[in-house]
C-alpha cells in the first residue's frame, strides 16, 4: 500500500501532514511511502530527512496518485488546481474535511467513489484520544497564544523586584476553558502571570485550579455541559451575568485570551466594544476563535488591530505558527489513525470501531456522514425496592492525586474509626491520669502504672499514625514511610545512652551499638529513598 503526503497549498499554511520522524514508522511497519518534493519545507523538514526515513521524494502528481493521500487542510475545490480532482478514482483521503461546511467539496470526492476520513469528525472520547488532531492543534493554539500575547505586551509576566523597583505580574483572563484554554492556562502560569479563567462547563474548574488558575463564576446556578464533552448554549440571564463579570474584570487584565465554542455555531460573542475599551492602554486580547466569527466583538480574522491602544490578535494560524511540532502531532495523530484501521497489511474500514466510524464520510464514493446514532444502551432490569431495604450507600467521588490526571482513588479516613479511636485514647489518657495522680495512697502497682503508660502511647500513636496516613495519597506512602524512619532516631538516641558502658563491652552495650547502626542506615536510608521518590514529582 502506497502513503501519498502531499503539498499543502493555503498560502498561511506552513505544516505539513507528518514528520520524517512518523514517515519512517509507517516504513517500517510495512508502508511504501511517497513525499511530494518540498512539503514539508515551511515546517523545517527538508526532503533529505524524509528520504533518510526511507520514503521517496516525488512530484505533486505522483503523491496525488498514492492509494491513501495524508493532507492537513481539506482539498481545494475550485480553479484548475482543483485538488479534489488530483486523485486517482477509489482512493483513500484522510484531512480535515469539515463536511458540514463543505457539501460541495464531499459532492466532488464522491464523484470519484473516494473514500474519505475527516480528521475533525474523530469522536472525543478517550479511546480516540490518540488520533483527535484538533486537541493536538488546539494545545500549539494556546500555548502559541501566550507566547503572541507576551511578544505585544510591554511588560514581564512574572512579577520582578529589581533594585530600580517593583514590577507587578500581568493579569491573565482565559475565557473558555477546553483544551486550548487549558494550554494558553499553563503557559501563562509557566512564565509567572497571574491567570484567572471562565468557563460554563463547571467540570473544568477542577482542571483550572490543579493548574494553577482561579476559576471565576457567576452567581447565575446553570450548567453549560453538552454533548460529547463540548458546551451547549447558555440561557441570556447567564450570559448577562457573565458579560457583567468580564466588564469588572476587564478594569483589571492585562491580557484575555478567548477560546470560547460552541460546536456547530458561531463563535458567541462574549468581549465587546465597551469591554475593550473599559481596559489599560497596552493590554492584549488574542482571540482563538477569530476563524469562526471571534469571540470579542473588534476582532478581525487574520489580522492584528489596535483600539484605543489595546492590540486584539485574530490570527487564524496559531498552530501553523509552529509548524515544526504541529506537523509532527498531527502526523502521529494520523499513524493512530492508520493503526486503528488495521496497518499496513489490514487496512480497511471497519464500521464496528466506535472510534473510526464517526470519522467516515464516504466509503467508495457512498455518503456514510453523519453517522448513525450508537443504540441506546439495554436499560438494566427494573429490580422492585423492597420497603424494609435499607437505602443505597452513595460512593464519596474519587479523590484526585492531582486533578485532571487521574490517579489512583485514596480511600478517605472513616469517620466512624478516627471517632472510636480517638474516645479509646481519651478514655486510656483519663484513666492513667486516674491511676497516676488520684491513687488512694500512692502505692498501687508500678506495673499496672506502666501498662496504662505504655497503653496510652500506643493508642495515641494509633490514632496519630491513623490521621497523619490516611489522609496521604497512596501514591505518597512510599516516601512518607521513608521519611518517617527519621523516628528511628530515638532508637540512636537511647543507643549512644546505653553504649557508654559503664562495666565495659557488655551484651548491652553490643546491642546499643548494633541498635544505633542499624537505626542510622535506616535514617540514612529512608532520606534517600525520599529525595529519589521526591524528585519523580517535581519538574
Ligand atoms: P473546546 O470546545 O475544547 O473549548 C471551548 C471552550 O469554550 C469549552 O470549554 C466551552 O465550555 C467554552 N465555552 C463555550 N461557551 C462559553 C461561554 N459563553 N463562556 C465561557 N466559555 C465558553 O475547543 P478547543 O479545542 O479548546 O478550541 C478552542 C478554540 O480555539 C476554538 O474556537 C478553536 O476553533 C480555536 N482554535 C484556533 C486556532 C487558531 O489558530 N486561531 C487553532 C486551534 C483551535
Amino acid at each position: 500500500m502506497k502513503l501519498g503526503i502531499v503539498k499543502e497549498t493555503r498560502p498561511e499554511e506552513r505544516r505539513v501532514a507528518a514528520s520524517p520522524q512518523v514517515v519512517g514508522k509507517w516504513v517500517k511497519a510495512g508502508w511504501e511511502v511517497v513525499v511530494e518534493k518540498g512539503a514539508g519545507g515551511d515546517a523545517s523538514y527538508p526532503d533529505a530527512q524524509y528520504e533518510a526515513a526511507g520514503a521517496t521524494v516525488v512530484d505533486r502528481g505522483d503523491a496525488w496518485h498514492a492509494d491513501v493521500v495524508l493532507k492537513l487542510r481539506p482539498p481545494t475545490v475550485e480553479g484548475d488546481a482543483c485538488e479534489a480532482d488530483q486523485m486517482r478514482d477509489g482512493a483513500t483521503l484522510v484531512s480535515y474535511i469539515f463536511p458540514s461546511e463543505s457539501p460541495e467539496l464531499v459532492d466532488k470526492l464522491a464523484a470519484k467513489k473516494l473514500t474519505v476520513l475527516a480528521m475533525d469528525q474523530v469522536p472525543r472520547i478517550s479511546r480516540a484520544q490518540k488520533m483527535d488532531a484538533l486537541s493536538s492543534m488546539a494545545n500549539i493554539a494556546g500555548y502559541r497564544a501566550v507566547i503572541e500575547a507576551a511578544n505585544r505586551f510591554g511588560s514581564f509576566f512574572t512579577g520582578q523586584f529589581t533594585a530600580a523597583g517593583k514590577v507587578p505580574p500581568a493579569k491573565v483572563l482565559i475565557i473558555g476553558a477546553g483544551v486550548a484554554g487549558l494550554a494558553a492556562l499553563g503557559a501563562a502560569k509557566g512564565l509567572g502571570a497571574i491567570v484567572r479563567a471562565f468557563d460554563v462547563r463547571p467540570a473544568v474548574e477542577d482542571q483550572i485550579k490543579s493548574l494553577g488558575g482561579e476559576f471565576l463564576t457567576v452567581s447565575i446556578q446553570e450548567s453549560g455541559e453538552g454533548q460529547g464533552g463540548y458546551a451547549k448554549e447558555m440561557s441570556k440571564e447567564f450570559l448577562e451575568a457573565e458579560y457583567a463579570l468580564f466588564r469588572q474584570q476587564a478594569k483589571e487584565v492585562d491580557i484575555v485570551i478567548t477560546t470560547a465554542l460552541i460546536p456547530g455555531r458561531p463563535a458567541p460573542k462574549l468581549w465587546f466594544a465597551d469591554m475593550v475599551e473599559l481596559m489599560k492602554p497596552g493590554s492584549v486580547i488574542v482571540d482563538l476563535a477569530a476563524e469562526r466569527g471571534g469571540n470579542c466583538e473588534l476582532t478581525v480574522p487574520g489580522e492584528v488591530t489596535v483600539h484605543k491602544g489595546v492590540t486584539i490578535v485574530g490570527y487564524t494560524d496559531l498552530a501553523s505558527r509552529m509548524a515544526h511540532v504541529a506537523s509532527d502531532l498531527y502526523g502521529t495523530n494520523l499513524l493512530h489513525l492508520l493503526d486503528e484501521m488495521g496497518g499496513a497489511k489490514g487496512h480497511k474500514v471497519d464500521h464496528d470501531n466506535d472510534a473510526v466510524r464517526p470519522a467516515l464520510i464516504l466509503e467508495g464514493g457512498e455518503k456514510r456522514w453523519p453517522p448513525p446514532k450508537a443504540p441506546p444502551k439495554a436499560e438494566p432490569p427494573k429490580v422492585e425496592a423492597k420497603p424494609a431495604a435499607p437505602p443505597p450507600k452513595v460512593e464519596a467521588p474519587p479523590q484526585k492525586l492531582f486533578h485532571g490526571h487521574g490517579g489512583p482513588a485514596p480511600k478517605p479516613p472513616s469517620r466512624k474509626v478516627g471517632i472510636v479511636m480517638s474516645v479509646i485514647g481519651i478514655l486510656a489518657a483519663i484513666a492513667f491520669v486516674c491511676v497516676r495522680y488520684l491513687g488512694t495512697d500512692g502505692t498501687h502497682d508500678v506495673h499496672t502504672y506502666q501498662l496504662l503508660q505504655h497503653l496510652t502511647v500506643f493508642v495515641m500513636a494509633i490514632f496519630v499514625g491513623f490521621q497523619v496516613v490516611w489522609n496521604v495519597t497512596p501514591a505518597l506512602h512510599t516516601p512518607l514511610m521513608s521519611v518517617t524512619n527519621a523516628i528511628s532516631g530515638i532508637i540512636v538516641i537511647g543507643g549512644l545512652l546505653n553504649a557508654r558502658g559503664n562495666y565495659g563491652l557488655t551484651n548491652g552495650v553490643l546491642v546499643a551499638i548494633v541498635a544505633t547502626l542499624f537505626a542510622t542506615i535506616n535514617i540514612a536510608g529512608g532520606f534517600l529513598v525520599t529525595n529519589r521518590m521526591l524528585k519523580m514529582f517535581r519538574k
